[in-house]
């Protein structure tokens, strides 16, 4: 397949909120105990006077400069977002004004599979000549959407953006997606459904609504489900692969993964710790960390895998180049 990554770059709120802090601070009914037991989560980022557009701007332009390129080389501009500063215009849209690009700009809703969906459409553009450099950028603002008096969610999610460069090249050996469609399991209802003058329905609240432990299960059969299928349409077996690189959402889900793989703890870097949930930026957040601090060499072999709201699901192998 036809694409690489040239640059990375990350934004993030200056605000980081500890477990500790969100019961001194913010008066909920948990501890930092029950939070790092239950999912490794030690803190997350939330926004103060950041909009969600600032945080994906920095991240465009830190990862434009990483590629050494300029918003004028661009010819597509691929959001992902659960949710934009604004129903429309895109993501995608606001970031191309910030940075001054004229070039095709459009979103993706994959939640967290956002960044693999954004993936495969690039390289399909990319595989077919309409575009030939992208950039990938994904956003979200989860405290913008959680109920602050829900410890079920509102500890669990945290905010930024992350963006990646794509153009033409040979590190994608493989992507598959995929949905086992069940939308009652994790949602953001949309809090203007309602606002109709011939059917006045019940507007419904616009909190993030998750039932957790159907979310687990699902996840550690999807994840089950993409690794097997990798694998088989690859060839490869779970030792050639020097790093999983799993959307952050539970460390317990990832420790189901290294149970069943039986590869070293190391190939599976995890940065939920820090971040918290933070959807679709998980995976390209991981991706600029690796790389920046060596870890990623060309040659390696990296698994991406991830599932979010819908449910989505999806798998790539990368070959670093
Ligand atoms: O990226 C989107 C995908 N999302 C996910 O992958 C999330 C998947 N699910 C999970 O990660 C876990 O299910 C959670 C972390 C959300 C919850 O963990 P759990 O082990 O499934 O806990 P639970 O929901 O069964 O709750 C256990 C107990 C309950 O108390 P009772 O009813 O047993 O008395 C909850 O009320 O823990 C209580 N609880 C809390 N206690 C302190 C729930 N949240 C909290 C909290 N602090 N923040």
């Amino acid at each position: 397949m036809s694409i690489k990554i040239t640059g990375t770059g990350i934004g993030l709120p200056k605000r980081h909120v500890t477990n500790d802090e969100l019961v001194s601070q913010f008066g909920l009914d948990t501890s930092d105990e029950w939070i790092t037991t239950r999912t490794g989560i030690k803190g997350r980022y939330i926004c103060e006077d950041e909009t969600l557009t600032d945080l994906a701007a920095t991240a465009t332009t830190n990862a434009l400069a990483d590629a050494g390129i300029a918003a004028a080389d661009l010819d597509y501009i691929i959001g992902s977002t659960v949710a934009a500063d604004a129903h429309s215009p895109s993501l995608a849209c606001a970031v191309a004004e910030r940075i001054d690009a004229t070039c095709a700009a459009v979103d993706v809703n994959g939640a967290c599979t956002g960044f693999l969906y954004a993936i495969d459409a690039a390289s399909a553009l990319i595989e077919a000549g309409r575009a030939s450099t992208i950039l990938i950028i994904c956003a979200e603002k989860m405290s913008a959407h959680v109920d602050w008096t829900d410890r079920r969610t509102c500890v669990l999610f945290g905010d930024g953006a992350a963006a990646v460069v794509v153009t033409r090249g040979n590190a994608l050996k493989y992507i598959h997606l995929g949905s086992r469609p069940d939308t009652q399991v994790i949602s953001i209802p949309n809090d203007m459904a309602g606002n109709n003058p011939i059917a006045r329905d019940q507007v419904p609240a616009g909190f993030v609504y998750m039932d957790g432990q159907k979310v687990f299960k699902y996840a550690v059969s999807m994840i089950q489900q993409e690794i097997n299928d990798g694998f088989a349409n690859t060839g490869l077996g779970s030792e050639d692969i020097d790093y999983y690189l799993f959307h952050q959402a539970n460390l317990r889900i990832i420790d189901y993964a290294i149970t069943r793989l039986k590869q070293p703890h190391d190939k599976f870097p995890t940065n939920i710790e820090r971040y918290g949930n933070v959807s679709s930026v998980t995976i390209p957040t991981l991706l600029h960390e690796m790389i920046h601090d060596g870890r990623i060499q060309p040659g390696q072999k990296l698994f991406l895998c991830a599932f979010g709201a819908g449910m989505t699901y999806g798998g790539a192998i990368m070959e670093w180049e």
